[in-house]
């Protein structure tokens, strides 16, 4: 058995990351019998800088033939922020329709938390549930002195929105709007996800970020198709929860939280939080799912202050492999691979830099690699 894998290491520190990640599921491939045909795909800051190109259509119907993407990290200093993001990792998330970003941050053996208030053997194991593609990412937005046009254009799975938004401004005005769009479908898609996920983790009650006391209009919808979602399914409770509230709590009582469902930029903002309670961005890895090809990535960015110096740690990428390799069905392999960053953790007489010790991402790779061959 043999699958395609497009990759995009991207900026910074991706290259190094995702190498190590590739690195630890071919090893799980050898051991379970299956192989990985990479597709390693040039996109990001350099690309662009030589060429001019972010992500070319040709690019998307690449990765569509691919049975699952692994991406590294978007973001560079040299090229302005925006564009790379928004052309290259959000219109992968768009195109294939990933409404589904999974952010699971969990306690890790030694791994220092900066809470001081959870007793010893307590442990984290938060799942971040954020929706992926509306609110205010969608790119849909303007700036204009005297006359404010928003013009509107995007195709999602299931629906497209298309036109024009113009707001005319007390002449000489300067300003810029940005628009978020929810939609009844979309809401329901991910909250029933929600729900879902906590019943496979054995619990009742999630909770969900809002902020309906200052944007109603927006959050407000989303809380009321949120419950309206969650009558279809008996027996789960939700507790809704403003942002500024859920960012108060989470860090007073994270054991009181397991499934957090987010729209999209509350979301972004609580899985750095979730992953800063168990010691690291470093630590954390994402999927994004959709019905078709799903993307994996470590929730951490590009880190262009550590490129190339060794100090990046690999385990998020390293965990983003084993998500992928859970979505192709080889769970055994993906159990591997999760036992083996364990495993590590626990016995290593080194740690990565980001979590207090000496070992260059190359070492962690390495090492990890050998306990997935061996089965430790
Ligand atoms: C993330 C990142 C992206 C996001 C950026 C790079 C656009 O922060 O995946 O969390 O905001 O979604
Ligand atoms: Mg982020």
């Amino acid at each position: 058995m043999e699958y395609d894998i497009a990759v995009i290491p991207g900026d910074g520190i991706g290259p190094e990351v995702t190498g190590q990640a590739l690195k630890v599921m071919e090893a799980a491939g050898r051991r379970f019998g299956f192989g990985l045909r990479c597709n390693v795909l040039p996109y990001g800051a350099n690309h662009y800088l030589a060429t001019g190109e972010i992500l070319p259509a040709s690019a998307l119907a690449e990765i569509g033939s691919a049975k699952a993407l692994l991406l590294g990290a978007v973001g560079d200093p040299r090229v302005p922020m925006g564009p790379l993001e928004q052309e290259l990792l959000l219109a992968v998330r768009f195109h294939f329709d990933l409404y589904l970003n999974l952010r699971p941050a969990r306690s890790l053996p030694r791994v220092r938390i900066p809470l001081k208030s959870l007793e010893p053997g307590q442990k984290i194991d938060l799942l971040v549930v954020r929706e992926n593609t509306e609110d205010f990412y969608m790119g849909l937005g303007g700036r204009g002195t005297g006359d404010l046009r928003l013009p509107v254009k995007c195709r999602r799975g299931n629906y497209d929105l298309a036109g024009d938004i113009n707001v005319k401004l007390t002449p000489g005005t300067e300003a810029a709007a940005a628009l978020g769009v929810m939609t009844a479908p979309g809401v329901a898609r991910i909250t029933k996800k929600a729900f879902e996920l906590a019943a496979k983790r054995g619990e009742k009650n999630i909770h969900v970020a809002g902020k309906a006391n200052a944007v109603p209009s927006l959050y407000g919808f989303w809380d009321e198709k949120v419950a309206l979602e969650a009558k279809k399914h008996p027996g789960m409770t939700f507790t809704p929860m403003n942002i500024d509230n859920l960012c108060y709590q989470l860090p007073r009582a994270p054991l009181d939280f397991g499934v957090i469902l987010c729209p999209n930029l509350f979301g972004d903002i609580v899985s750095d939080l979730a992953s800063a309670l168990i010691g690291g961005l470093g630590l954390s890895p994402s999927a994004n799912i959709g019905d078709g090809l799903c993307m994996f990535e470590p929730v951490h960015g590009s880190a262009p202050t550590i490129a190339g110096t060794g100090r990046a740690n690999p385990l998020a990428a390293i965990l983003s492999g084993a998500l992928l390799l859970e979505n192709l069905g080889e769970t055994e392999a993906a159990q591997a691979v999760d036992a083996a960053v364990t495993g590590y953790l626990t016995h290593s007489p080194s740690l990565p830099y980001e979590i207090g010790g000496s070992s260059p991402a190359g070492q962690v790779g390495q090492t990890i690699t050998g306990m997935v061959e061996a089965g430790e």
